[in-house]
């Protein structure tokens, strides 16, 4: 009786581990994320050294929730990544894009002598700049036949626009939102998914790919990144719709690039382009242009996604400490001779 009676309760007791082990097997199960870190079996080595393509995800180290970059801010108060090397693998990240089909539009403006910037923007964007996804750039200039003949990569598109010449580089500037906007309404809808508007003095060194994209895009000023606000060159007038008062303000991004989605960005246009012209009507113009606007138009409506000095350097000369690897970068010029009319 006794022995019956402690073969039940032992019976009991491993069934109790049994569904213990079933359940936290099946919980840990529901809860692995879709790319799963899959170690080199045997069987897929010999596929991989026989050239097959390996029927396994990517290998790449494991994720840490607690080490990470400490010299640098990586996300903003409201949970902008703030994208530097080191904040993301570029396998992985291009891995997780490939799966869908996107295509990135890419505006540069080279009126006047500005064209001469072309030949090193373009080669150096096959090289570094969205290498292995559809790139659409829409060069609009003044000067269609002094655009040169670069020769692009597969799903690489060059669609040249000719705009009338314009005096001042600053109204080169002020329609450069204007023209984004129509361009954006008219042509873009159906043909591309995130957008970056670049300026064309400048030049790629090194990756700029899937990790910049976003809803609503900023790159950080790379004068600015490292001072206190006070320093920033907002528009402090009230009369301009770009004001921004003193003691405001996150951070001070650049007017030479920015982008995210159709959407966001054609937004963004429409409404640098309707303060501007509220400006004019009122014979203001922001200090720093349509730059002005889009400080105060971010600072508003937040980024999404915030892309360090890495993204528009000084100038590949300049030395850099928290920036520990260059992408892109103005080019040194000498800005009396190239500007028109100052
Ligand atoms: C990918 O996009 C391109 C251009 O938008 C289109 O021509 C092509 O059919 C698309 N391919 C797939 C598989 O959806
Ligand atoms: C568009 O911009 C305006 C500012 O002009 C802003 O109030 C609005 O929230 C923005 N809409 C979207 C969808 O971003």
């Amino acid at each position: 009786m006794v022995l019956r009676q402690s073969f039940l309760i032992i019976l009991a007791f491993f069934g109790m581990v049994l569904c213990g082990l079933i359940y936290l097997n099946t919980n840990q199960n529901s809860c692995k994320p879709q790319i799963i870190e899959k170690v080199i079996t045997k069987k897929n080595w010999k596929l991989k050294n026989f050239g097959l393509r390996s029927p396994v995800g990517l290998v790449y180290n494991q994720p840490s929730a607690l080490v990470s970059r400490t010299d640098v801010a990586s996300v903003t108060p409201w949970l902008a990544p703030i994208v530097w090397e080191g904040t993301f693998d570029s396998r992985v990240i291009d891995s997780i894009y490939k799966q869908q089909n996107i295509t990135i539009a890419t505006t540069v403006f080279a009126l006047g002598k500005y064209t001469r910037f072309l030949k090193d923007f373009l080669e150096s964007a096959e090289e570094h700049y969205f290498v292995g996804f559809r790139v659409h750039f829409y060069l609009f200039t003044d000067q269609p036949e002094e655009v040169p003949n670069v020769k692009l990569g597969q799903e690489r598109y060059l669609t040249v626009k000719t705009l009338p010449s314009m005096n001042r580089w600053q109204d080169i500037s002020m329609s450069r939102m204007e023209i984004l906007e129509k361009l954006i309404e008219n042509e873009l809808a159906s043909e591309a998914d995130y957008i970056f508007c670049l300026d064309v003095d400048t030049k790629f060194y090194g990756r700029w790919g899937v990790e910049s994209l976003g809803r609503l895009v900023g790159v950080i000023h790379p004068w600015f990144f490292n001072v206190p606000r006070f320093l920033f060159t907002y528009e402090h007038r009230p009369k301009s719709q770009a004001y921004i008062p003193a003691g405001k303000g996150d951070f001070y991004y650049t007017g030479a690039a920015f982008g995210g989605s159709l959407k966001d960005v054609h937004n963004l246009t429409k409404t640098c382009r309707e303060q501007m012209n509220i400006d004019t009507a009122n014979s203001i113009e922001a200090l720093w242009h349509e730059e002005s606007h889009l400080n105060k138009y971010f600072l508003y409506n937040k980024p999404s996604k915030l892309l360090s000095p890495e993204y528009l350097w000084r100038d590949i000369s300049m030395s850099s400490g928290s920036v520990k690897i260059i992408r892109f970068s103005h080019v040194a010029k000498n800005n009396a001779e190239v500007r028109p009319n100052l």
